[in-house]
């Protein structure tokens, strides 16, 4: 009544104005706006409905045509009336304009990530953790599908969608609000509850339904497109797009399972949020399980495994929490991952198809390894062609041949394995070992141990290729633009013959390579001379020496500093640095005997970087063996740290071991420390010792 009478004086103004005819018509005028304005909320509010109805609910109860009815309607009254849309309509879900890049988001509660059980045996493990912690106490377990996705969270301020964020590091995330916007099965608005906190941030995963995955590749290849690997690639591949308007497209759907921030509690435990979720209009898995003790957790996570195959969604395995937030909090977290909850791995799926050929490809430091080509087979979520025979010995033990029928697994989502030959072919044909390196045609020995067989061409270009690869990869020199088929074609070409050549090459070697334009050799060339600063640690590892990887590179880098000083050491000395050993300082001389040129050569244009690590003497003289998982620190830190304070971190524990520092399942070394009455520390005590508190 009241906005009645207000509108009756507008109506009076704008005929004394003369813009209305008389203050009747605009007041009929006024009328009619009002009702449009309710029709619009009534649209809005039953759109919702049904929303709720069909992905919270799983029981809509109307037709795609009478739900796209109201949606056109609501459009319609939206378009003739603009100033009455608002950003939480419906309507308003895919914005116009495409993004220019991702902000960051940083997350009030960091987003971790989770520790894996594979087994009955593991589980049980993870139980006699919690119990130990919680003392006394009862508890029980919630048990859920771990949906592959993309974790995201949803903040919600006074029940409105404000910001979606990816979980990034797990610290700061990409703000993908725009995209996620998209998703009718996130709400933009909660339903009103008032009860609600002000600030609510709901954590979930965005998934992509295999139906819909299957549907967008089939569409991608008859573009002419690379096709997803799996539908977690797609769904993270289509929340990373600029433009909403093809996210939009692409039918992806969500599961809220925990929450973030939180301006008051929601629920006492973790199975009430689940509940009050639903409540509020996020879409929660129906398949969640309270279980009141790890046998009974054990058995639902073993029937469950049957379900796998006739999920419309892609799992990873099964998610197992604490219930009540007051033992989450008890039990805490490592700096990784959450101690109240664990996956469950289901075990390796398995696929079987048939042998086309064996390839053999060549390694950076020679080792010729077999690889199978497959018929193409679909395994865990990914279409399966090629699998390792790891080399020639193996190859014999599992007696396959081409035309073989094979069983492959996929273990812990690494590349597929030939497991055994399940039928032999009526006429398989044996493989036969190479005598010759099948890049460079040159001849081939078997190593020492007798396991390997290694091109012995010092100048072949299939090794060359694979050291460029490794040297330019993420863990060593991290070039960026200096891709696989790119590296391909400078050997090919004769541009790059040895590592050095690659800090040569100039914008215009690169043009009229293929794909290769002004713009992409610009980025290029950046690329390469963005890694002339790269740490001394990671230009050693690129450089392949054998026997030596990441760890042991850090180590080196941190006792020499600089290459002068590591290409002046001895193999005695070498071989007295802890956790360097014989073999591979034996490996290290040769390699600077032999490659001294390179190294030079590498050094005419790199500046490799050590950081001044801060030392002491705290734990000068002191052999310390690091034991078990810690909370603070990883033990490659911990040994760090050792070596920092002037100590020794020995892997052996024995009468001159002067502590162990123990962690979380300690084993074997604990038993053996209290054997020989060896002291043994908690982190606390060694960071202590150190003049650390924890950080
Ligand atoms: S709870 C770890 N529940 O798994 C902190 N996570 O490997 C609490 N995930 O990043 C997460 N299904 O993306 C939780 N039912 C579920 C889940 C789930 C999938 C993902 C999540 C997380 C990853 C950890």
């Amino acid at each position: 009544m009241l906005s009645q009478i207000r509108w009756f004086f507008l109506g009076s103004i704008l005929h004394l104005t003369g813009l209305a005819k008389s203050a009747q018509q605009a007041y009929k005028l006024a009328v009619m706006a009002e009702n449009v304005k309710k029709r619009i909320q009534q649209l809005r509010n039953e759109i919702r409905e049904h929303d709720y109805l069909y992905y919270v609910l799983n029981q809509p109860k109307i037709s795609d045509q009478q739900y796209d009815k109201l949606f056109t309607e609501l459009r319609e009254l939206e378009r003739s009336n603009p100033s009455f849309i608002t950003p939480d309509s419906p309507t308003q879900r895919v914005s116009e304009r495409p993004l220019e890049g991702f902000a960051t988001v940083r997350h009030a509660v960091p987003m971790l990530s989770m520790d894996n059980t594979y087994n009955a045996e593991e589980l049980r493990a993870f139980d006699e953790r919690v119990r130990k912690q919680l003392g006394s106490e009862d508890y029980d377990y919630v048990v859920e599908w771990k949906i592959d996705g993309l974790a995201i969270s949803l903040r919600y301020e006074n029940g409105e969608l404000v910001t979606a964020a990816t979980r990034g590091d797990g610290i700061v995330g990409d703000d993908v609000t725009a995209n996620v916007r998209t998703i009718k099965a996130v709400p933009l608005v909660l339903f009103s509850d008032s009860k609600i906190p002000d600030v609510l941030e709901v954590r979930g995963e965005v998934y992509m339904p295999i139906p819909s995955f299957v549907e967008l590749n089939k569409l991608r290849a008859e573009a002419g497109e690379p096709a997803f690997a799996n539908p977690r690639n797609a769904a993270a591949g289509s929340l990373k797009l600029l433009d909403a308007k093809i996210t939009a497209g692409r039918n992806l759907s969500f599961f809220a399972y925990a929450t973030g921030e939180l301006s008051k509690p929601l629920a006492a435990n973790h199975y009430q949020t689940l509940q009050k979720f639903k409540k509020l209009g996020l879409p929660v898995n129906h398949e969640i399980k309270q279980a009141g003790t790890i046998d009974e957790v054990i058995n639902i996570c073993l029937s469950w495994g049957q379900k796998q195959p006739k999920l419309s969604y892609h799992i990873d395995g099964m998610v197992i929490k604490v219930n009540r937030f007051d033992q989450q909090d008890i039990l805490g977290a490592t700096g990784r991952a959450p101690r109240w909850c664990i996956s469950y791995k289901f075990p390796a799926e398995r696929a079987e198809t048939t042998v086309e050929s064996i390839d053999v490809q060549v390694g950076k430091s020679g080792i010729l390894t077999p690889v199978a080509n497959l018929t193409a087979v679909q395994l865990s979520g990914t279409t399966v062609k090629r699998a390792s025979l790891h080399n020639f010995d193996e190859l014999n033990r599992l007696n396959v041949g081409v035309g073989d029928t094979v069983v492959i697994e996929k273990a812990g989502e690494i590349i597929p394995q030939v497991i055994e030959v399940k039928a032999k072919a009526a006429v398989s044909v044996p493989f036969e070992i190479p005598t010759i390196c099948p890049s460079c045609g040159s001849a081939v020995a078997k190593d020492e141990d007798g396991v390997y067989i290694r091109c012995q061409n010092p100048d072949c270009l299939g090794q060359l290729k694979e050291r460029l690869k490794y040297f330019a990869g993420r863990g060593q020199m991290d070039i960026e633009n200096l891709g696989v088929a790119l590296i391909e074609q400078l050997v090919e070409a004769g541009l790059v013959k040895d590592l050095p050549d690659l800090y040569k090459l100039r914008k215009e070697d690169l043009i009229g390579l293929d794909r290769m334009g002004e713009k992409s050799a610009d980025n290029v060339i950046k690329a390469i001379e963005k890694s002339y600063n790269q740490l001394f640690a990671r230009v050693i590892a690129g450089l392949g020496i054998r026997h030596v990887g990441g760890q042991s590179a850090q180590i080196l880098a941190e006792h020499f500093g600089s290459f002068g000083e590591l290409m002046g050491a001895d193999e005695q000395t070498l071989a007295a640095i802890d956790q360097i050993g014989p073999i591979m300082a034996k490996s290290i001389c040769e390699y600077v005997t032999n490659e001294k040129k390179r190294i030079e050569e590498l050094l005419v244009y790199l500046n490799p970087q050590q950081p001044k690590l801060k030392r002491s003497n705290k734990l000068m003289g002191k052999t310390i063996v690091v034991t078990g998982t810690l909370e603070n620190l990883s033990r490659q830190q911990a040994q760090q740290a050792i070596r920092q304070a002037g100590g020794k971190a020995s892997s052996n524990v024995s009468k001159k071991t002067d502590f162990v520092l123990a962690g979380r399942e300690a084993g074997s070394k604990l038993d053996k420390a209290q054997k020989l009455g060896v002291k043994v520390i908690n982190e606390k005590q060694f960071l202590d010792m150190l003049g650390k508190g924890p950080s």
